[in-house]
């Protein structure tokens, strides 16, 4: 997928409450692609803050990440669906086969269907965290593996790092749409992300879309945060860096 570089970008409004979420969110209109409400912001505030963003013209992704049995997933992804302003969604791709078939059939009925991503393996993972939770092996081995097991559930794409991306892409294809967390511009925190790249180094992986959170929400200047990032993507895209 082709898009101008500020629409590949996804900002997190990882906030405690709507009104520091809505007030980013109206700061930041027209400058990028679409907002994300994770499970933050959607347990303190609900689906109302979706409808106040979806009225405010906001594409949304609605980064809840369902991981239940399959009709409870099916059940959470339809009424996720029926939200409005909501154009993508996700499951954990370790539900299962059967569970993230579920939730596909879930959005059958939704009107404009939203896309529906699987994660794969947490950026905050790395390779000890996973062995603790008894997955062994490197997290880019397991990541690609469930990619393919949500691409033969029949999703749209899956989340994950920069740094399975082009693995992923080779085997998934290339309409298989990727998004992309755990992106730090040089020198910001990493805070509790392990698998990060930088916003040119993961769209010359081949990210349709990147996921930026507290690099932008937690900048002294959200709005020159987010310019310098989308200057940064936009050289990326036309290969200038
Ligand atoms: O602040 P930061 O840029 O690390 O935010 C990343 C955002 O992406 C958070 O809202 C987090 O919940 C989300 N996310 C993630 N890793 C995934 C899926 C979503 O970091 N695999």
């Amino acid at each position: 997928m082709e898009a101008a570089a500020h629409r590949r970008l996804i900002v997190a409004l990882d906030f405690p409450a709507p009104a520091p979420a809505l007030d980013l969110a109206r700061r930041l209109a027209g400058r990028i692609g679409m907002v994300k409400v994770g499970s933050e912001l959607f347990t303190a505030a609900g689906p109302a803050v979706v409808r106040q963003l979806a009225e405010m013209g906001w594409k949304i992704f609605l980064d809840l990440k369902f991981h239940d049995i399959p009709t409870t997933v099916a059940g959470a992804v339809a009424a996720a669906g029926r939200l409005p302003g909501v154009r993508l969604l996700n499951v954990h791709a370790l539900g299962g086969l059967a569970m993230m078939r579920a939730a596909r059939a879930g959005l059958k009925r939704s009107r404009h269907r939203p896309k529906l991503v699987a994660v794969t393996v947490l950026t905050s993972h790395d390779a000890d965290s996973l062995r603790r939770c008894g997955i062994v092996g490197p997290p880019q081995r397991r990541a690609v593996a469930l990619a393919r097991l949500a691409q033969r559930a029949g999703l749209d794409g899956v989340v994950c790092s920069a740094r399975e991306l082009a693995r992923i892409r080779k085997v998934c294809g290339k309409r298989f749409l990727t998004v992309v967390p755990g992106i730090r511009p040089a020198g910001a925190a990493r805070a509790d992300q392990q698998r990060i790249a930088t916003p040119a180094a993961a769209l010359r992986a081949g990210a349709d879309y990147l996921v930026i959170g507290r690099p932008i929400t937690r900048a002294r200047d959200p709005l020159a945060a987010t310019e310098a990032i989308v200057a940064e993507l936009k050289a990326a895209l036309t290969g200038r860096i």
